[in-house]
């Protein structure tokens, strides 16, 4: 089909990448097809409340190597269920779908781009339900969205977790400390192994093996007979022990928007292990420094490529699909099969197998 104007929005959480599939469907959308493009405002509340920018080929030139999202982005904001403050200060849930798809219409779109997680894609299949020609484009640091090898985005994270990882050994060694870093990938450890392992840590806890808080007290003590009186844990924020589940904070926020936020479980560990062990224990947060900063070259790349490819499926019509990296091409999933699937490290993985026979513990 001919595109004559399209529309791109981010949602979800941000991470680096985004911005490259932006610039990506923007040049081939202006150089291949003369196309106008419109980027909508801080994720699906753009479409709703009508806030939009037109994207051009020089505007967004510089944004290849920026992390972030240049659109704005949200994680709370579902056009189906969209929760707000009524005029008695009470929080209602109201429909604004059909909203959403009224303004795409009088913008005179032939598709929209949808760049999210697992979340913001299930949205985009419910609008594409609704008559919206919807094409995804899958991303996330957590690395946990099925149908594609990777995320861009999660390369990125791992490689600040693992320059934190460096620098927790100098000072680890120094002080003979059990230094512990959280880090996030909720309900997969993605990011907690591949980081571990290329960080040399010595423990590594993901949600996808509670672990046992004997064996991580045994690699320690075990460390430590051998004469290594430092540690370095990663444990992923999704982590829980064996019996119990998972640590979530509860804030006001999370409250009233009924969304889960993982955190906590590092100083539960290290409180754990200095009631048990002789050594001083310190934890590290690493929070949200995971999801921003500079894009690496393959976070760059992959978002470059799925941009441009994304172009090629609404040309050809393709809508309802996200575009997927299944190594080495990059090819079409349907969204429809997606639906909430969290993509978990299965166990039978060559990456538990690679860590535990480097003799990394994975408290079990
Ligand atoms: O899904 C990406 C992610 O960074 C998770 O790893 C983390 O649990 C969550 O988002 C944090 O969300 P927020 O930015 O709302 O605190």
């Amino acid at each position: 089909m001919t595109l004559k104007r399209i529309g791109i929005l981010t949602g979800g959480g941000d991470c680096t990448g985004m911005n490259a599939v932006i610039r990506g469907i923007t040049r081939v959308a202006v150089f291949q097809h003369g196309c106008e493009v419109i980027g909508i405002e801080q994720g699906f509340d753009g479409l709703i409340f009508n806030r939009y920018q037109e994207l051009t080929t020089i505007g967004t030139r510089e944004i290849l190597s920026l992390g972030g999202t240049i659109l704005g982005t949200t994680n709370k904001g579902n056009p189906f269920s969209y929760r707000e403050f009524d005029e008695n200060g009470a929080i209602r849930e109201r429909d604004y779908s059909q909203q959403a798809v009224d303004n795409f219409n009088r913008l005179k779109l032939d598709c929209l781009f949808v760049i999210g997680g697992d979340g913001t894609l299930q949205i985009a299949y419910k609008f594409f339900e609704m008559g919206i020609p919807v094409i995804g484009i899958p991303k996330t640091i957590d690395n946990d969205l099925e149908g594609t090898d990777y995320t861009f985005g999660f390369q990125t994270a791992t490689q600040v977790v693992c320059d934190a990882l460096d620098r927790l050994h100098t000072t680890g060694r120094s002080h003979q400390r059990v230094m512990i870093l959280e880090v996030m990938g909720r309900d997969a450890g993605w990011i907690a192994l591949e980081a571990g392992i290329a960080g040399r840590a010595h423990i590594i806890l993901i949600p996808e093996i509670p672990y046992q808080m004997a064996k991580v007290l045994e690699k320690i003590k075990l460390r430590q007979g051998g004469g290594s009186h430092y540690n370095i844990i990663v444990v992923a924020e999704g982590a829980r022990e064996v019996g119990y589940s998972e640590i979530t904070l509860e804030s006001a926020t999370t409250r009233l928007q009924g969304i889960k936020q993982y955190g906590g479980v590092g100083n539960y560990l290290a409180e754990q292990i200095s009631r048990e062990i002789d050594l001083e224990v310190r934890c590290t947060v690493l929070g949200h420094t995971q999801r921003g900063g500079t894009p690496t070259c393959f976070d760059r790349v992959l978002g470059t490529r799925l941009g441009t490819y994304a172009v090629q499926a609404a040309v050809d019509g393709k809508f309802g699909n996200m575009v997927a990296l299944k190594t080495p091409d990059i090819s079409l999933v349907s969204l429809k099969t997606l639906a909430g699937i969290v993509r978990k490290i299965p166990l039978t993985s060559q990456l538990i197998v690679c860590a535990e026979q480097t003799r990394i513990s994975l408290g079990r």
